[in-house]
């Protein structure tokens, strides 16, 4: 809901727990005033009318209360906004009217002098704020912009914020930490031109939330390239979060006259229902708002990457499809080494052709084979990047990016295309939609191996629009091969988790969590990623024991399969390997998350404990079932495990256990808990409740 003060200078949005206001004073100095629980209209008014502090000299009374601070006058903060023309820097802007389009408020001022109109937009779903800005070069010279955030968000004045991100590198994606807050800056980001797997883009907030009970602030930034998130105290203790698009302060965009600027989304949401409530109200809004089709299930499916590698035949890859179709996989993957002259990571990226000796009459007949057994096809590509020994890069040096004179420098045998090059743009295009029509596929998973390094493109002045060109032309690639393929969905991965956000969700069905597919390190990358993302997104697969990729750990096909049925379900293992009994037990377990996948993939989730070592689980509830996935690391001296306290369930209602066919007071595993029978090290359980 919004709503307008009648001096038209106020705006309240409130979400169904939620308010925000602004406020723009006469002398146009744009303030926050609240964001936090729901308040009334006159609630906004009144803050608007309280007098600023009456600072002298060295501090200014704008910083921390600003709504989107610009550079330049009396600020010392960190810019959200800053602009320079020939003649001068920064921004001194008025502000000229504000317009609404249904639940989107849109308050546009103007900078006179520079030329630039500044739109800033709002939008509340849900309890989710949505924030973004348009920059308009509405003057006659260009306009360069050094940083040009999506938002700025102000914390109400409080004793001891703690901060808490998630961090990592390959393999170790979305672990969680967090440390108080202190006077100065702590900025996370990526200046490597993809998201990266170094810090997801998302912040939280609080003084002294836990799980379930207490305030805690999160935003989180849509964008796929590279970006940065500055938290801030300043001197007077306030706090500010600042984020956008690129990583520094030297150049985002040239603006030439009539040109403008739109930033990806910045999010926020507050929720007094601890990190818990947060997580869920993050979890309804990408799958109402966010990602296509989050009302369908996700299908089990199975991935032929840690099975076969490089080394795959048609034959090879339809013995696994059999054997994948017999445990009740709905999806057959085909991984990377189909195409070109992709033998090994040396050659073929960028030749987009089934290879002739691996597949002499293209993919539609292992397509159709796959088909025949019941499941649905899928294929992996890494559109974005060449290798030097392809046909591609042979005919077209010229369309990587690179720097006059300098060194292409090689990750893994590859370079980046340029994609913000209209001929590299309709190439994929030409190239993908070929491939989508040439078989019927029905799900891509889109690879990215290796960071931006020689960002560069000759001939084009600083500075370069490659770095927001690149992933605009992705946004717009993905766009429109889902449009012209309607049946086909996409999975995000780049070598795991490097590009997951808001940005890509918007326009994937899926993505890939981790290259780490050993279970028990996925219960931590797991805690961490349903912070901010959904269950339903969270691609998760059962491989082989030993664990053959990281660390050689043996576990059960049980602790296996339940740590992967907390999200997508996926089958990565060498299954022509695998003896009858395992995948026996593969079936069942199958089985079984078929019936809890609507709870899993559309249910609230409620992290009962997180993985530190001892026992840890969570819990789904969608309607009158709920089912808990517990897992217990390792039991030390004999000590029982602690029975777990359920969330979400009718204190009123007795609920049976499908698993023991014990009946459950539902105030007794709301207060005194469920016992999960785990025992030893390494032993895992699921657990069905249903209301009676
Ligand atoms: C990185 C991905 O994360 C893996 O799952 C696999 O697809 C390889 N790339 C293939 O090269």
């Amino acid at each position: 809901m919004l709503e307008i003060a009648e001096n038209g200078r106020t705006w309240l949005l409130s979400g169904t727990t939620s308010s925000y206001a602004v406020h723009v004073t006469e002398d146009h100095e744009f303030l926050h005033l609240h964001w936090g629980p729901l308040i009334a209209l006159p609630d906004a008014e009144a803050l608007a009318v309280r007098p600023l502090p009456d600072y002298r000299g060295f501090e200014s009374p704008l910083d921390g209360r600003e709504e989107y601070p610009v550079e330049g006058g009396p600020r010392f903060t960190r810019p959200a906004l800053s602009v320079r023309t020939d003649e001068r820097r920064g921004t001194e802007w008025r502000f000229e009217a504000y317009d609404t389009e249904g639940d989107l408020l849109r308050l546009r001022f103007r900078d006179a002098e520079a030329g630039l109109g500044i739109a800033l937009h709002y939008r509340m779903r849900g309890d989710v704020l949505e924030r973004w800005v348009t920059l308009d070069n509405q003057g006659p010279a260009p306009l360069e912009l050094l940083r040009a955030d999506s938002a700025t968000w102000t914390l109400p004045d409080r004793e001891g914020w703690r901060l808490s991100h998630l961090h990592g590198r390959w393999a170790a994606e979305s672990r969680l930490v967090s440390a108080p807050l202190t006077y100065g800056e702590k900025v996370i980001g990526s200046r490597r031109g993809h998201t990266g797997h170094q810090h997801l883009p998302w912040v939280a907030l609080d003084t002294d939330a836990t799980e379930e009970h207490g305030e805690v602030y999160g935003c989180a930034l849509g964008w796929s390239g590279s970006w940065r998130i500055a938290v801030a105290q300043l001197p007077d203790a306030r706090v500010q979060i600042t984020g956008g698009a690129g990583h520094d302060d030297s150049g985002l965009l040239r603006l030439a006259a009539g040109e403008s600027y739109t930033t990806p989304v910045f999010a926020g949401l507050w929720s007094d229902q601890g990190f818990g409530g947060a997580s869920r109200a993050w979890h309804a809004y990408q799958r109402t708002y966010v990602v296509p089709d989050a009302e369908r299930d996700r299908p089990v499916l199975f991935n032929s990457w840690e099975a076969t590698e490089f080394d795959i035949s048609e034959e090879q890859q339809a013995t696994l499809a059999r054997r994948a179709a017999a445990i009740g996989v709905e999806l057959f993957v085909v991984d990377d080494g189909w195409f070109g002259a992709r033998t090994s990571d040396r050659a073929g990226l960028g030749d987009w052709r089934p290879n002739p000796d691996r597949f002499p009459g293209g993919l539609k007949p292992l397509a159709d084979y796959v088909h025949a057994l019941g499941m649905q096809f899928g294929i992996w590509v890494e559109p974005e990047m060449v290798n030097p020994d392809s046909e591609l890069y042979r005919a077209h040096p010229d369309w990587v990016q690179y720097q006059t004179g300098r060194n292409r420098t090689e990750f893994r045998n590859q370079l980046v295309l340029n994609l913000a090059r209209p001929d590299v743009q309709d190439y994929l295009w030409e190239q993908l939609d070929t491939l989508l029509s040439s078989a019927p596929i029905d799900y891509v998973k889109w690879d990215f191996n290796r960071c931006f390094t020689d960002a560069g493109w000759p001939g084009e002045g600083y500075p370069q629009r490659l770095w927001v060109d690149h992933v605009n032309a992705l946004y717009g690639l993905l766009d429109r091969l889902r449009a012209a393929h309607p049946g086909v969905a996409f999975e995000s991965c780049s070598g795991g988790g490097g590009r997951i956000d808001l940005g890509v969700l918007s326009r994937t069905d899926q993505v890939w969590t981790s290259d780490n597919t050993d279970p028990l390190d996925r219960l931590a990358i797991q805690h961490g990623f349903t912070q901010i993302h959904p269950a339903r997104v969270m691609a998760a697969w059962v491989t082989d024991s030993p664990n053959t990729q990281l660390n050689g750990r043996v576990s059960s096909l049980r602790f296996r399969f339940v740590s992967a049925m907390a999200g997508v379900l996926g089958v990565g293992g060498d299954l022509a390997q695998w003896t009858e009994e395992e995948l026996a037990e593969a079936g069942e377990w199958v089985e079984l998350y078929k019936k809890i996948r609507p709870l899993v993939q559309h249910g609230d989730l409620y992290r009962l404990r997180p993985p530190r070592g001892g026992l840890s689980a969570v819990q789904y509830v969608r309607g009158d079932e709920s089912v808990v996935l517990a897992w217990l690391q390792a039991q030390h001296y004999g000590e029982p495990v602690p029975a777990l306290r359920l969330r979400g369930l009718d204190p009123t209602a007795s609920y049976e256990c499908l698993e023991t066919g014990e009946i459950h007071r539902g105030a007794v595993l709301l207060h005194h808990g469920l016992r999960t029978g785990l025992r030893g090290d390494l032993d895992a359980a699921v657990l069905r409740l249903r209301r009676i």
